[in-house]
């Protein structure tokens, strides 16, 4: 099959891209690099919907764009093993290509930031690559970034030399084997709590609490993962509830992934 063959189904973009390199990054974290005509449309906080290239595997598994290089065609993710699709994922090698659908969901709302705006990036574990892109894209506007980081342990930290050329990075872990000991609300109680936008990424916990914290802050975002089937929103396999309604939902693969503070119930 012509590799860079792409076709649209509606609103559905479907690429075959090639893989440009992968790299283990940290223990089960790999960084995979994809080449195609896609990353034209690619923005911070969407995600890939990659088809696990088993026949064994019918469902796609989301991944987060960690970063994108328009000029290159070419943007990086960053995954961890969890299971059979992510343990295949990690098999592939240069000039292998990966049967993609994207860039799948809203991303975040970068808009009306300038060197005159002050930003608090939070991320968490698996959650901080999405992020990357974020600091680099407000960094070359001039945003301020302050940037807090939480790992289980030292093993497991990622992109803190990366994230440090776009901001102060803060790094903490639970077992205190690396930076500040505790979580990230260790550090954000702290802060001067002015900022103009809050963009969030982690494990349930840690958006919990920045849903609580930032709760009527009019720019704080999550982004948030969920089970998902179609990626496209067809399924409402990925629904979330949203707060006071009933019958109101919101689906992470196509309403988000990115939600802001207050709009969905954690
Ligand atoms: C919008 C979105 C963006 C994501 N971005 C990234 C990313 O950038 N990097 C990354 O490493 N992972 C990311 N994930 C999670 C990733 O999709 C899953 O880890 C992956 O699909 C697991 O597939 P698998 O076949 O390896 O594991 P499976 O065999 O399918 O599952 C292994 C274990 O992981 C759990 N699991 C699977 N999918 C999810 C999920 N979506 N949320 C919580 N638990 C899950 C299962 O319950 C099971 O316990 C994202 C998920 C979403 C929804
Ligand atoms: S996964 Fe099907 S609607 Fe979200």
């Amino acid at each position: 099959m012509n590799p860079t063959c792409k076709k649209r189904l509606g609103a559905i973009r479907l690429e075959t891209m090639k893989v440009v390199a992968q790299e283990e990054i940290a223990p089960k974290i790999f960084e995979l690099v994809l080449e195609g005509e896609m990353v034209e449309a690619m923005r911070a906080g969407q995600f890939l919907h990659l088809r696990v290239p088993d026949d064994a595997h019918l469902l796609r598994r989301p991944i987060s764009i960690s970063s994108i290089d328009k000029v290159k065609k070419q943007c990086h993710l960053i995954y961890r093993i969890e299971g059979a699709g992510t343990a295949i994922f990690s098999t592939l090698s240069q000039g292998d290509i990966l049967d993609v659908m994207g860039p799948q969901g809203n991303g975040f709302d970068l808009s009306d930031l300038d060197e005159q705006s002050q930003v608090l990036l939070v991320g968490g574990g698996i959650g901080v690559p999405p992020l990357l892109e974020v600091a680099k894209e407000l960094h070359a506007r001039g945003v301020k970034v302050v940037i807090v980081l939480g790992f289980a342990n030292k093993d497991a930290v990622i992109l803190e030399m990366e994230l440090a050329q776009y901001g102060q990075v803060f790094v903490t872990t639970d077992d205190g084997s690396y930076g500040i000991k505790g979580n990230v609300s260790v550090v954000i109680k702290d802060l001067d709590n002015q900022f103009d936008a809050v963009y969030s990424c982690g494990a349930p916990g840690m958006m919990k609490y920045i849903n609580q914290t930032f709760y009527d802050h009019p720019r704080a975002y999550l982004s948030l993962e969920s089970r998902m089937a179609c990626g496209m929103g067809a399924c409402y396999a990925c629904v979330l509830k949203v707060p006071e309604s009933e019958t109101v939902s919101q689906r992470v693969c196509e309403d988000g992934p990115v939600f802001r503070t207050g709009t969905v119930v954690l």
